[in-house]
C-alpha cells in the first residue's frame, strides 16, 4: 500500500494544488475588499471632515450688518489678534481665526484665548500661514474682503538663539500669504502688523514715518523691515492694498507673558526685586505704552479706509493703497512710573535695583508719533497708564489667581 501522505497520486496533487491556489485567491479577494473599503472609509471620513470645517468657517465669516466685511485673521489667538477678532464680530463682520498655537511662550493662554474666541463665534482654525493648500481651502470657501495679518515671531532677545523661526514666521509665511491674496479674485486688501522696533538708535524722538529706518537694529526689527519692503513691491506689482502697522508697547488683559509688564508684576507678588535699568547719565528707560482697547481702535480703522485692492488672478489693474502707520500712545513712560502704578494697584511694594547700562542711552527715551494715524485713521488713543494697567492687574489676578490674596 502506498501512503497517500508520501506518495500522491497526480490527481491528489492537482487537486490539493487546485485547493491551495483557490485560497490564495480568496485571501487576496479578502484582503483587497477589505483595503477597499477601509480606503473608502477614511476617504469619506476626510471629505466629511473637510465639508463640516468648511461649514464652520462659512458660518464663522457670515456678515451680520450692511457693508460688512470678512476677515481673515492670521494669529486670531494672539494678544492683538484675540482682541481684534472680538471687536469685528461684536459690529457685525465675518472673522476667521487661524492659528498655529506656537509654543513661543506657552500654548494654554493661547488655547483660553481661542476658546473666548469660540464662544462668541469666531472659529479659529488650527494650522499655519505658511501653508498653502490651508489657505488655498479657506479662501475657497470665503470671499474675504480683507486679511489682518497679525501672526508672527516676535520677541527680541529670543532671535539670539532662534533665528530661523523670524524667517518662516515673518518673511516665508508672509510671502505664502501675499502669493494667495494677490491670485485671489477679489483680492482681499491687506493690514498687516509690522514693528515700532524697525526704529533704531540713530532715530530721533518722536519716531515718525517719514524717518529712513534703515538699518534695523536687532533681527526682529529686520524681518519686520523686510516684510514691509515685501509688502510695498506686491502692492506695485499686483494691485493689492497694503497697511503696515508699526505697533509700539501693547499691553493690556489677555496680554503676552513674555512682556516685561507680565515679570513685573509676578516680581511683585511674589516679593522679588525688579531690575530698573538706567542709561549712562542716571536717566531711567522709557517706552511708548499703549493699551489694547486703543490698538484695537486702530486696527480696525485701518481695516475701514484701506481702499481696494486693484488687480485680480494675479495681475495689477491700475495702482493700489500703500500706507504705513505708527500705532502708539505718543508719550514716553518710565519703568519706574510704570511700577509704582502696579504697586498701587496690587497695596503691595517692591525692591527697586538699580542698572546703569554701558550703552550710549541713545535708544532709552522712546517714544512716537502718531500724527499721521491721527489725521488718516481718526486714531486717538484715550485710555491713560493708571486705568489701562488697572483693567490689567484685575485680569491678571482673576486668571492667574492671586497667590497671596484673601482665598475665596
Ligand atoms: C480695470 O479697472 C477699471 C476701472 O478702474 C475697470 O473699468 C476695468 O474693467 C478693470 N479691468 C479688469 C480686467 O478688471
Ligand atoms: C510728527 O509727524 C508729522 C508728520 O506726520 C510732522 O508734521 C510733525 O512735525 C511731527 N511732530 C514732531 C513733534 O516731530
Amino acid at each position: 500500500m502506498e501512503d497517500p501522505f508520501i506518495h500522491s497520486t497526480p490527481t491528489q496533487f492537482k487537486s490539493r494544488r487546485l485547493t491551495s491556489i483557490t485560497i490564495v485567491f480568496l485571501w487576496v479577494l479578502f484582503l483587497l475588499s477589505f483595503t477597499a473599503s477601509y480606503l473608502t472609509l477614511i476617504n469619506s471620513d476626510h471629505r466629511f471632515l473637510q465639508t463640516s470645517l468648511q461649514k464652520t468657517v462659512r458660518a464663522s465669516a457670515h456678515i451680520r450688518r450692511a457693508n460688512g466685511i470678512s476677515v481673515l485673521v492670521t494669529g486670531a489667538a494672539g494678544f492683538i489678534g484675540s482682541h481684534v477678532s472680538l471687536a469685528l464680530k461684536a459690529r457685525g463682520d465675518g472673522v476667521v481665526g487661524v492659528d498655529n498655537f506656537g509654543s513661543y511662550y506657552g500654548r494654554s493662554l493661547k488655547m483660553t484665548r481661542r476658546d473666548l474666541l469660540d464662544f462668541h463665534g469666531v472659529f479659529v482654525v488650527d494650522g499655519d500661514v505658511n501653508d498653502p493648500r490651508l489657505l488655498s481651502m479657506l479662501f475657497n470657501t470665503v470671499e474675504f474682503t480683507h486679511v489682518m495679518h497679525l501672526a508672527a515671531q516676535v520677541g527680541v532677545q529670543y532671535a539670539v538663539e532662534n533665528p530661523y523661526a523670524y524667517v518662516r514666521s515673518n518673511i516665508a509665511s508672509l510671502v505664502t500669504l501675499l502669493e494667495k491674496c494677490k491670485s485671489a479674485d477679489p483680492q482681499p486688501a491687506i493690514v498687516w502688523a509690522s514693528s515700532g522696533s524697525v526704529y533704531g538708535p540713530h532715530n530721533k524722538v518722536p519716531f515718525s514715518e517719514m524717518d529712513q529706518v534703515d538699518p534695523p537694529p536687532t533681527l526682529y526689527a529686520s524681518t519686520k523691515r523686510t516684510g514691509e519692503e515685501i509688502t510695498h513691491t506686491y502692492n506695485r506689482l499686483y494691485g493689492l492694498s497694503i497697511t503696515g502697522l508699526r505697533f509700539f508697547t501693547v499691553y493690556g488683559p489677555w496680554g503676552r507673558p513674555d512682556m516685561a509688564y507680565f515679570s513685573f508684576i509676578r516680581n511683585i507678588l511674589q516679593g522679588r526685586p525688579i531690575t530698573v535699568y538706567q542709561d549712562k547719565n542716571r536717566v531711567d528707560l522709557a517706552r511708548d505704552f499703549i493699551y489694547i482697547d486703543d490698538i484695537v481702535k486702530g486696527c480696525v480703522a485701518s481695516l475701514d479706509t484701506t481702499g481696494r485692492s486693484t488687480g485680480s488672478g494675479g495681475s495689477k489693474n491700475g495702482s493700489a493703497p500703500y500706507r504705513i502707520f505708527n500705532l502708539g500712545n505718543g508719550s514716553p513712560v518710565t519703568v519706574p512710573a510704570l511700577v509704582t502704578i502696579l504697586e498701587e494697584n496690587l497695596k503691595m511694594k517692591v525692591t527697586k535695583d538699580v542698572v546703569g547700562m554701558c550703552g550710549n542711552g541713545d535708544d532709552s527715551f522712546a517714544y512716537v508719533n502718531i500724527s499721521l494715524a491721527e489725521r488718516e485713521l481718526g486714531f486717538k488713543p484715550a485710555t491713560d497708564l493708571r486705568t489701562g494697567l488697572r483693567e490689567f492687574v484685575k485680569w491678571y489676578l482673576w486668571y492667574y489667581g492671586n497667590p497671596l490674596g484673601p482665598k475665596s
